[in-house]
């Protein structure tokens, strides 16, 4: 299902509950995470990444999955993504309603081996395999399938990742049936000039099936980069609420840039992104108190925002 993108012109896809959530050591309760995600809807949010259908001797925090994404899926006009490595992954995700499900790809062998101990050309194959699953459904419920291609930008185990590998990774999963491919700075490494040079590659490659951009401020480059991106005509941008997230197969990474400081960016730029920042940040609240002692982070938050700002 695509999103209709009535009314706004950038699409902040919220992927706190899944990205956020998996690399905190504590898990956020099942009733508070339905309250945290109807609040970020309530916001405005129109896409939300609710959880991921993994392991969960691996992921304890993700083995409510399938109940969160049942209740988000009543939430009226938000999109419920959804993250699968794999076939059974994306069947539990099916069968709990989501609208679109998000598959990691790495482009770094190791990243990928350690993460879902599949090579990048597995993980390739099973992609093809959950484009051909869905196509049992019929048109009009049939879910969305992305991937963002983790490490795209350098990985923490091998370096330096090829341009030219992380290209052809893309052109294999557009042929292998992905509806849009993305790129995701899964470490942090990104820098505005190779984020705008590879983007523009990818376009080039794969067309309109280009997706967005999945990007960490371990380094504190996040919204750099995101202006770099807009350059290049890059729609979507995944973050995540308060800077939670990480990868726990990629050590050192951090959290996500943070929505609250994203959604200022674009609204201050006069770009619309249909959420009230006023909301968002009243969010903030649950997952302090779904996750105690957690620190979640965000510059706008800290600071408030500006007078004046949206009148
Ligand atoms: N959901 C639930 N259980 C799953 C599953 C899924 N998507 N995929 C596999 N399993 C279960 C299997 O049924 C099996 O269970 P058993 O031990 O009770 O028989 C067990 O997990 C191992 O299955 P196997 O197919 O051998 O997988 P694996 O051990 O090679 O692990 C992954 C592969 C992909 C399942 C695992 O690495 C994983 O979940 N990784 C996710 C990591 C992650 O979320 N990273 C962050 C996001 S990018
Ligand atoms: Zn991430």
């Amino acid at each position: 299902m695509k999103n209709s993108r009535d009314g706004i012109d950038i699409l902040v896809s919220e992927v706190g509950p899944r990205d956020g959530l998996q690399s905190v050591r504590s898990a956020m309760p099942t009733a508070v995470k339905h309250r945290w995600i109807a609040a970020l809807a309530g916001a405005g949010l129109r896409e939300i990444e609710v959880g991921s259908f993994v392991s969960p001797k691996l992921l304890p925090q993700m083995a409510d999955a399938a109940e969160v994404v049942r209740e988000a899926a009543r939430i009226p006009g938000l999109t419920v993504l959804a993250l699968a490595p794999n076939v059974k992954g994306a069947q539990r995700a099916f069968a709990a309603g989501v609208h679109k499900l998000t598959m990691p790809v790495s482009a770094s062998r190791m990243h990928s081996m350690s993460n879902i101990r599949m090579t990048p050309e597995q993980a390739i194959a099973e992609v093809a395999r959950v484009c051909a699953l869905r196509e049992f459904f019929p048109t009009a419920q049939r879910p969305g399938i992305e991937v963002g291609i983790s490490t795209a930008f350098g990985c923490t185990m091998e370096g330096r990742v090829p341009e030219d590998r992380v290209m052809q990774i893309a052109t294999m999963l557009a042929r292998a049936g992905a509806d849009s491919i993305g790129l995701s700075d899964t470490t942090g490494y990104a820098n505005p000039v190779q984020v705008r040079r590879m983007f523009k590659r990818l376009r080039s490659e794969i067309g309109d099936r280009m997706g967005g951009a999945h990007l960490h401020n371990t380094r504190g480059q996040g919204l750099a980069n995101v202006v770099a991106a807009l350059d290049v005509g890059v729609s979507t941008f995944d973050a995540s609420q308060g800077g939670l997230g990480g990868c726990p197969y990629a050590p050192g990474a951090t959290g996500n840039i943070v929505t609250e400081d994203l959604v200022f960016l674009l609204e201050s730029m006069g770009m619309r992104t249909g959420v009230d920042l006023g909301r968002l940040i009243a969010a903030r609240s649950i997952i302090c108190e779904g996750l105690p002692g957690e620190p979640i982070y965000g510059h706008v938050p800290d600071a408030g925002l500006p007078k004046g700002f949206g009148k």
